[in-house]
């Protein structure tokens, strides 16, 4: 019999509990630094050298990191769903936790890609963390980091649309719905599909019950929450 099709969009509010920092909440890293120096083209033109040293810093402190129980009961998900994970977050603690089907939306941190071709990119590994301007991949073209910067465009958001609108649940985590397309996935969802919003200070959304139920609630907590619904739900 094939699972429900469980498709989750997660955002830096599910790896807070990791001890890595959202973006917009207070001393979040857009209070700490300039985004658009930092995580925009623009930026990324004017000062390459920079930008490379921010995902540095990045890398450096997510190697330090692990994925917390929120990932772990996703992963476990898969065990009685079939898991589709959308994720904003550029981390990979999804992975770390167990999740075998993940899109991300703005990229990864743990990986580098060619300057001149979007489509070569290359893993990072443990030794190797920092890049400048002048590394090069092994085809020799000069390398970035491989994240999607505000003013670029979101390549793998037709997919993402495609998982959501397939879906049978609906799940949010951890996001403030501040950043388009991803933003968006929420009207992806089918009429009469339950979407599950986890947050502990959600923002407001437009679509009204019956189908929305808001879960507020810190990652950890609001997918033990979520794990105990869809029990109830399954056994009728
Ligand atoms: N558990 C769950 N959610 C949490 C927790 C927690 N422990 N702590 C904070 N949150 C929630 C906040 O309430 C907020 O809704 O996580 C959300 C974090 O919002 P943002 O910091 O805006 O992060 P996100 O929505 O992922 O940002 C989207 O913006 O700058 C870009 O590319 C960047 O992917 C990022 C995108």
């Amino acid at each position: 019999m094939e699972k429900p099709k469980l498709v989750i969009s997660s955002g830096a509010g599910i790896s807070a509990e990791s001890g890595i920092s959202t973006f917009r909440d207070a001393g979040g890293l857009w209070e700490n630094f300039p985004v658009m120096e930092v995580c925009s083209a623009d930026g990324f033109a004017r000062n390459p050298r920079l930008v490379h040293e921010f995902y540095n810093a990045r890398r450096k402190d997510l190697i330090s990191k692990q994925p917390n129980e929120a990932h772990k009961i996703l992963a476990e998900l898969e065990k009685d769903y079939d898991v589709y994970v959308i994720t904003q977050n550029v981390d990979d603690l999804h992975e770390r936790a167990g999740s075998s089907k993940i899109v991300h939306l703005h990229g990864e941190l743990m990986k580098m890609r060619s300057v001149t071709n979007p489509e070569y990119v290359e893993p990072l590994d443990i030794l190797h963390l920092e890049t400048t301007p002048e590394t090069r991949g092994k085809n020799g073209d000069f390398m970035r980091p491989h994240i999607v910067f505000f003013q670029e465009a979101v390549p793998n958001m037709a997919i993402a649309q495609d998982l959501v609108h397939e879906a049978d649940i609906f799940v949010v985590i951890g996001t403030s719905l501040n950043v388009y397309p991803a933003a968006g996935l929420l009207h992806d969802v089918r009429p009469g599909i339950p979407i599950y919003y986890i947050d502990p200070n959600p923002a407001n959304i437009t679509i009204t019950s019956p189908q929305v139920h808001i879960i507020k609630a810190k990652a950890t907590e609001g997918m033990r929450i979520l794990r105990d619904i869809l029990k109830k739900t399954d056994n009728g």
